[in-house]
């Protein structure tokens, strides 16, 4: 059994953010499609189903995992935290 040592708690503790927990670079894996994109998409063309972000940005064509991001995209949720957008802080901790 390995425990954590001091050292260790430090070095996380000073780690920035982004090191600990790094910002997902795609969210449709499959049609690598960025959430920034995905959002574009929805603000561009108004989507309000993953249908309609599918037809226009083709993020969710392939294996469908992505959905359930995109529907939180759709929601208005921060696609790292699933907090609203007001209460989410992902934005102001990434450089
Ligand atoms: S991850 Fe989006 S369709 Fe597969």
């Amino acid at each position: 059994m390995s425990t954590v040592t001091e050292s260790q708690i430090e070095r996380v503790a000073a780690a920035p953010a982004t090191e600990i927990a790094p910002r997902r670079r795609f969210l449709c894996h499959c049609l690598k499609v960025t959430p920034d994109e995905v959002q574009k998409c929805i603000t561009d063309t108004n989507a309000e189903t993953v249908h309609e972000v599918t037809r226009s940005c083709g993020a969710g064509k392939g294996c469908t995992a992505c959905h359930c991001r995109i529907k939180d995209l759709l929601a208005g949720l921060c696609d790292d935290c699933g907090q609203s957008k007001r209460r989410c802080l992902c934005a102001a901790q990434t450089v």
